[in-house]
């Protein structure tokens, strides 16, 4: 391994940064309380390129790698997670898979108004019966003259409802199982495309997820994404970078958790100085600045193995896994920090506790990126 941040990557996050301090921060708690999804967000980070950081400019990005991208969904999620997940299914769920399987045509047509920002993206694998069981779909593409037929539905979908493009994956040959299934890019306005139910969640509530529902939906075969039966290994290779999305997501929200601990703690005085000075407590930020750094490092590494077109699925799966288990760590000592004022939304700690929960959920549960690094070990 080897890698370091070059100036670039160190403007971007200064960018970010300051974006983040002063657009997102400003709103994040009141967003959160409402559960609002706020599309002027993302179209201010559109004007500062950053809806196409790793995409190269002839497809509208900005021609940065997955390093710098990491760092800008570190530095949202550090002060609002559900502006961190805004990005990375946009980049890594929705534009990935284009960017790597699409036709040139395909790239023209969805990756450059994603890269640049006019459209939004998001990916539909999850089913109501199949969730770790990503193999077990039931939704159907039946091919009829010139286009597919889709029907069926899906759940938990990031940017649902604000999307433009959907990214989903459906049986073409349920018989072959994984091997029958394709991916095919899907526009908002198809006939028969619907948005269902939002969920009301605990975490990232300014993040919107909704189910979409495919009742006889008319996709050209031109939307076709890669070969037709190669559905499964394009869903699976998406989720390998977005995982690291995930990871970098996580090291933000603990980030944003240890730097309002450290700061309540240096004030709060309790047995006549401040509470960073007991050990109790000063040991307790030691442990949680460590546990960040560690995951800081394998997320970009991860990051950086896939900006130089080396293997990183097993390094992305093990950057999730401990980076969500870091998160959900480091959040329940920020609340225990501010004691009583932690648990109430007085302070921020309570909403990165919540947020950080998903991290352990989606784009594989934890067990999930332990089946998946396992199996590399043992292949
Ligand atoms: N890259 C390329 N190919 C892959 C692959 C990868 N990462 N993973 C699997 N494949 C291939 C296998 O090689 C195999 O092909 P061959 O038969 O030709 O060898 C084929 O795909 C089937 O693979 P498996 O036998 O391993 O499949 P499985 O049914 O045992 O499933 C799994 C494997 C890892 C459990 C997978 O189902 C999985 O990742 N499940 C979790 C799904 C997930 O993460 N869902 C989150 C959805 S996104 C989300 O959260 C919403 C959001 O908007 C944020």
């Amino acid at each position: 391994m080897q890698f370091k941040l070059t100036e670039e990557h160190e403007m971007i996050r200064k960018m970010v940064r300051d974006f983040a301090k002063n657009e997102v921060e400003p709103t994040a708690a009141i967003r959160d309380e409402e559960a609002r999804f706020d599309r002027s967000i993302f179209d201010k980070m559109a004007e500062l390129g950053l809806a196409g950081i790793p995409w190269p400019e002839e497809y509208g990005g900005i021609g940065s790698d997955f390093l710098a991208y990491c760092i800008a969904v570190e530095e949202l999620s550090r002060v609002d997670a559900s502006v961190g997940v805004l990005l990375s299914a946009h980049t890594s769920l929705g534009g990935w898979p284009v960017y790597k399987f699409g036709s040139e045509e395909q790239k023209q047509k969805y990756l450059r108004p994603m890269a640049q920002g006019e459209k939004i993206g998001a990916y539909g694998l999850t089913e109501p019966g199949s969730g770790s069981d990503a193999g077990g779909m039931r939704t159907t593409a039946r091919l009829e003259g010139d286009h597919y037929v889709l029907n069926g539905s899906k759940i938990f979908i990031t940017n649902g409802g604000y999307a433009d493009i959907y990214i989903v994956f459906a049986g073409t040959d349920p018989t072959l199982k994984t091997k029958g299934q394709t991916a095919f890019i899907i526009e908002s306005d198809f006939p028969g495309f619907s948005i269902g139910k939002k969920e009301d969640k605990l975490g990232i509530r300014s993040s919107a997820t909704t189910e979409i529902i495919f009742e006889d939906c008319k996709v050209p075969v031109e939307n076709v994404l890669g070969n037709v039966g190669d559905g499964f290994k394009i869903a699976m290779m998406t989720l390998d970078g977005g995982r690291n999305g995930i990871a970098a997501q996580a090291v933000g929200i603990a980030q944003g958790a240890l730097d309002s601990a450290v700061g309540y703690a240096k004030e709060r005085v309790q047995f006549g100085k401040p509470i960073a000075l007991q050990q109790g407590v000063g040991f307790k930020l030691a442990d949680m600045a460590t546990n960040i750094e560690a995951a800081r490092l394998l997320t970009y590494q991860a990051a950086w193995l896939e900006s130089e077109g080396l293997p990183y699925g097993k390094e992305s799966a093990m950057s999730k896994l401990f980076a969500g288990d870091t998160a959900m760590k480091v959040t329940t000592e920020a609340i225990q920090v501010f004691g009583g004022y932690g648990y109430t939304k007085d302070y921020p700690v309570e909403r990165y506790f919540r947020d950080a929960k998903i991290t352990q959920i989606y784009e594989g549960t934890q067990e999930i990126q332990r089946l998946v690094i396992s199996r590399m070990l043992t292949k």
